[in-house]
């Protein structure tokens, strides 16, 4: 069913806030809280394609605004959410989902940069962000987090260790601010996805040598293909939406199968 005048979105009259938004899953998500009914803030460190996103959105009858931000500077997180603020007056949803996944080596060859720039975006990028967004969303009366972890979240992966530590600890601030802050009316969760076709699963199968990361990595995912940027962005909606009005503290997986096996 198509939705009318008389068939409200998911996100009618809320303010969301995503960071990573220049591409991939930061992009789809955008488009799909727009979709919704959403104002949306797209931030991301590239600005370009922040700055497309929110052009996308206009374009398509929707509201946002776009933002350079880098998430690993505290005074260029404090900055974003005060946007938010300034612009719409208020932040109900924020879907913390800028990432990288650097260099592929075993833990011995892994380089101290690699593992720092991981952590950097990654892990303090994610506790920077729910540290500005939290005092906004808990003097508004409420809000809903979501932080992008992944199934590198939960699970090992040889190869990858930064990232792995990243993600599990992106589970381990959710958990933690979902105890601290669900009294206050914040709901904090977090996404696990599979692989999922973006330029982020393309340089890990390009550093493993192959030039198709569909095919390299569908075989690993019981569903039989890798997952669309769009099919994450259906559960950042959904966990952010009211329809989850109970579900705080999760680590949600969207991964075909994949920590089934
Ligand atoms: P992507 O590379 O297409 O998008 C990541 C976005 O984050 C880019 O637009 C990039 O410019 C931005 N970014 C990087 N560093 C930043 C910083 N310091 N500040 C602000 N923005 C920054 O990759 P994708 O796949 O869309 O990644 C989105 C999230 O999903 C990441 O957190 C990633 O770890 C996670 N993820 C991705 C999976 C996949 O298979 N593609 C699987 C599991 C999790």
């Amino acid at each position: 069913m198509a939705k009318g005048e008389n068939m409200p979105g998911f996100m009618d009259k809320k303010v969301a806030l995503i960071t990573g938004g220049a591409a991939g899953i930061g992009r789809a998500a955008a488009l799909l809280f727009a979709k919704e009914g959403a104002r949306v803030m797209v931030t991301d460190v590239e600005a370009d394609g922040a700055g497309q996103t929110a052009a996308m959105i206009r374009e398509a009858g929707g509201d946002a605004s776009f933002l350079r931000t880098d998430v690993g500077e505290p005074a260029q997180v404090e900055a974003m959410v005060k946007a938010v603020m300034d612009t719409y007056g208020r932040l109900d949803c924020a879907v913390n989902n800028a990432g990288i996944e650097g260099t592929i080596a075993n833990l011995a060859e892994c380089s101290l940069d690699n593992f720092d720039r991981i952590i950097r975006t990654n892990l303090r990028g994610t506790f920077l962000c729910m540290k500005y967004e939290l005092p906004e969303m808990i003097g508004q009366g409420g809000g809903a987090i979501v932080n992008c972890a992944s199934v590198a979240g939960l699970i090992g992966f040889a190869g990858i260790s930064s990232y792995t530590a990243s993600k599990h600890g992106i589970i381990g601030l959710t958990r933690n601010a979902a105890l601290e802050y669900g009294k206050a009316g914040v709901r904090v969760n977090s996404v696990c996805p599979g692989g999922i076709e973006t330029r982020m699963l393309d340089s890990l199968a390009d550093q493993l040598g192959s030039d198709d990361a569909g095919e390299l990595l569908a075989p690993m995912h019981p569903i039989g293909r890798i997952g669309q940027p769009a099919e994450v962005a259906e559960l950042m909606l959904w966990l952010c939406s009211d329809r989850a009005s109970f579900v705080n503290g999760a680590a949600m997986t969207v991964d075909g199968g994949f920590t089934a096996q």
